[in-house]
């Protein structure tokens, strides 16, 4: 597995999506590697607790895929759908739901995952509204962690990555709807966004 992700790094991804990027962030395999860390440590804290994963759409789709494929556990897995960026680079603050829980989170042990946590804002409004829905335990688990653009305190449980102050693509991450099939995660070149905005 890990060496086709680096084959899929090394030999198909050059060229057309690559060339928006300014450099490569985090490799398919770095990402690989700490993604079943991730998963180990959320086995070992939530044995016999059968946990309820609750990814954040559309960002945290390979995310969530990958780790629940690394927990040796019974556990359930939901999503919400949320918008805060609409076609922009920086959040608007506000948060709308446009996909709720299929089901009530009422006693159970919840993570939330994210892909990304930046402003904290998105966050911030989902931990609060899921807190009223009186669950055992809510954990926050995040693949990138944008600790210098945050406008909330917020709370991080499980981070994969600390990441730089710049807007990223891939594994999930987009701009403008692309880019969230690249298996490694990228720098956007400001260009390409400062033309649109
Ligand atoms: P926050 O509310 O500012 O913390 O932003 C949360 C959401 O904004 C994330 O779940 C992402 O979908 C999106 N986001 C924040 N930073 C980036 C980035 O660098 N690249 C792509 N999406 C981002």
């Amino acid at each position: 597995m890990l060496r086709a992700m680096r084959q899929a790094d090394d030999d198909v991804w050059t060229g057309g999506l690559v060339d928006d990027l300014s450099q490569t962030l985090l490799s398919a395999a770095k990402i690989q590697a700490r993604v079943v860390e991730l998963g180990r440590q959320l086995q070992a804290d939530y044995v016999e607790k059968d946990p309820l994963l609750v990814g954040i759409l559309s960002g945290s789709f390979p995310f969530i895929a990958d780790l629940v494929r690394a927990v040796n556990l019974p556990l359930e897995v939901d999503f919400m759908a949320v918008s805060s960026y609409g076609d922009r680079t920086s959040s608007s603050g506000v948060v709308r739901i446009l996909k709720d829980l299929n089901s009530s989170i009422a006693g159970r042990h919840v993570i939330l995952v994210e892909d990304i946590v930046d402003t904290g804002l998105t966050l911030d409004y989902l931990y609060k509204n899921l807190q009223t829905r009186h669950p055992a335990s809510l954990k926050v688990c995040a693949l990138l962690d944008k600790r210098e653009a945050r406008k909330r305190e917020v709370e991080v449980d499980y981070i994969g990555f600390h990441c730089p102050n710049e807007f990223v693509v891939g594994y999930g991450l987009d701009y403008r709807g692309r880019y969230r099939n690249l298996p490694f995660i990228g720098v956007l070149r400001p260009e390409v966004y400062r033309k649109a905005e």
